[in-house]
């Protein structure tokens, strides 16, 4: 049985994890969340206090040992991928700012991208996989059959962070949101190691002026029109 790989890669707040799932569930395919292997690993490493010195050849080893045998599992359930880490629930955890900052310093480093590419393959069954990150269809799917870029102007994305940080009740500068926002696209972008950036195949879409729905509605053709 053939297992279709769908990517959907682009910056954060472009609304890709949410249509990720919404299109696993429509073609009951599985989900990667690749962003969470990251924000796990960098957990992990954070706790053993080993983010701080990844430049040192013998904690980079050591590193690698553990971001190859993390001991990690991702269960659905009805509120939403719920995540483990070593036995401990982390689903809230790793979507803390301070987790992004350790996942960010994973990011950067080849050796490790390198090893959790063999635990995002594994996620490839069929009948198929939604894969969300940020190289999903540059450097871990080329061969993908639908690639898609999902993207919005900065100052969309950071009005919906803000709003999503109001319904929190959580107080913010929109301001300060905007500019976290382009210097974390910057680096994303300019960085050595598989940068941030469409596959030379992938349908882009902007997402500023659409709605969830509206965008996977689009996809949703896309997504057909290769299935036929
Ligand atoms: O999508 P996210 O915010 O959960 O991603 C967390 C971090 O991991 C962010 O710094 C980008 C990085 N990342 C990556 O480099 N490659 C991926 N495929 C997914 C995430």
């Amino acid at each position: 049985m053939t297992t279709h790989i769908i990517t959907i890669d682009g910056p954060s707040g472009s609304g890709k994890g949410t249509l990720a799932a919404k299109i696993a569930a429509h073609y009951q395919y599985h989900l990667l969340d690749s962003g969470a292997l990251y924000r796990l690993l960098g957990l992990a490493l954070a706790k053993e206090n080993r983010l701080d010195t990844l430049t040192d050849v013998e904690n980079l080893k050591v590193c690698i040992e553990i971001a190859e045998s993390l001991d990690i599992g991702f269960t659905p359930t009805e509120q939403g991928v719920r995540v483990v880490l070593n036995g401990e629930d982390v689903t809230k955890l790793i979507r803390t700012e301070q987790v992004g900052e350790y996942a960010s310093k994973v990011a950067v480093v080849q050796e490790l991208r390198q090893a959790l590419l063999s635990r995002q393959y594994a996620f490839a069954q069929a009948p198929g996989l939604v894969a969300d990150g940020r190289d999903m269809g540059t450097v871990v799917f080329p061969n993908a059959i639908a690639k898609i870029y999902l993207t919005a102007s900065a100052k969309s994305r950071a009005t919906r962070r803000y709003n999503q940080l109001q319904g929190m009740g959580v107080d913010a500068k929109i301001s300060a949101i905007l500019a976290n926002i382009e210097a974390r696209d910057k680096r994303d972008t300019e960085r050595e190691v598989a940068p941030l950036k469409p596959a030379s195949d992938a349908y882009v879409i902007d997402s500023s002026e659409l709605t969830i729905d509206e965008v996977f509605q689009t996809m949703k053709q896309y997504i057909d029109s290769l299935l036929a």
